[in-house]
């Protein structure tokens, strides 16, 4: 009897769970995209955001338009029953709205650091209801960062830049780029300003760095490899004169996410690699 009861218990539990576990859910930030799949829960996707580069199946699915622009109504068209939010997705507004119109919204730690990636992994297991996994993923990313970072690093002057605007930016403290510099072992050049801006002609001569490191999107859009050796500053750099410059992909360097050590592995060997020219 009493077993009976326990496995009647175990079944309402089973059945709770499953009413509970979301079946519909959009993501917004690259990297929260990635660990849905890292977690092989993938099918409870109806959408993800424009910063879903990788995998390739993510941009396969509907695209909701960028996290950090989120349109509302793009979101609930897709009628999701969780939102799995990075903490950068905004603007405020619209996710305050999704969760007045009974959208479940779940924000997720996305700030520059590794502490930030595992408690992401831990927020989005959890939604998700997939904690075993979440936990041998967290376990798996600690042990492969750790060979990461016991790789050699290189010592050299990075400078990091992003173009989305038609200006190439420099990313200074504060960013995921100047974590993922430190943590490739690479003096970020631009370490005394905070956040993204735009580097003058004079100041990134002054700054001298010895290895330029750019997202490919980024180099597309400053007309590629030849036109960014020739813009005013940079043609004048160590870096410039040598061609040291590293073209990364855009999701893997910046989103700080599952494949952060892959990142700092290239990067890494990249780097050598540059200054071995
Ligand atoms: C986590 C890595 C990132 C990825 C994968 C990513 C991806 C993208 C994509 C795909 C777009 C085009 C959106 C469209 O077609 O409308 C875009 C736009 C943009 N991104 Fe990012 N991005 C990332 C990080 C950043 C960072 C760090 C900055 C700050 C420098 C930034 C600033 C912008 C701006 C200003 C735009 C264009 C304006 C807009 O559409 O809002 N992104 N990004």
């Amino acid at each position: 009897m009493k077993t009976w009861m326990a496995i009647a218990l175990g079944w309402a539990m089973a059945a709770c769970a499953h009413a509970a576990s979301p079946e519909r859910v959009v993501t917004l930030g690259g990297s929260v995209t990635e660990i849905v799949y890292r977690l092989g829960q993938e099918k409870k996707l109806v959408g993800d955001d424009l910063s879903s580069l990788y995998p390739e199946a993510a941009t396969k699915l509907p695209r909701v338009g960028y996290y950090r622009a989120v349109p509302v109504e793009g979101v609930l068209a897709l009628k999701p029953d969780l939102v799995l939010a990075s903490e950068q997705a905004g603007p405020p507004e619209a996710l305050k709205r999704l969760g007045e119109v009974g959208v479940r919204v779940v924000t997720l730690s996305d700030q520059p650091s590794v502490e930030s990636l595992m408690d992401r992994i831990h927020g989005v297991a959890e939604a998700l209801d997939a904690q075993a996994e979440g936990e041998r993923l967290a376990a798996s990313v600690a042990q492969d960062l750790e060979r990461a970072e016991a790789l050699p690093a290189t010592r050299a002057r990075a400078v990091l830049l992003v173009n989305r605007t038609g200006t190439p930016q420099g990313a200074g403290a504060g960013t995921a780029a100047n974590e993922v510099l430190r943590l490739a072992g690479l003096e970020n050049a631009l370490a005394g300003q905070q956040g993204y801006k735009p580097v003058s002609a004079e100041a990134m001569g002054a700054l001298a760095p010895d290895i330029i490191v750019i997202t490919q999107t980024s180099l597309q859009a400053t007309g590629g490899m030849e036109a960014l050796l020739r813009l005013p500053g940079i043609a004048s750099t160590p870096a410039a004169a040598r061609r040291r410059v590293v073209v990364m992909d855009d999701l893997l360097i910046l989103g700080m996410g599952p494949r952060l050590p892959q990142a700092l592995t290239e990067l890494k060997q990249e780097a050598a690699r540059a200054m071995a020219r």
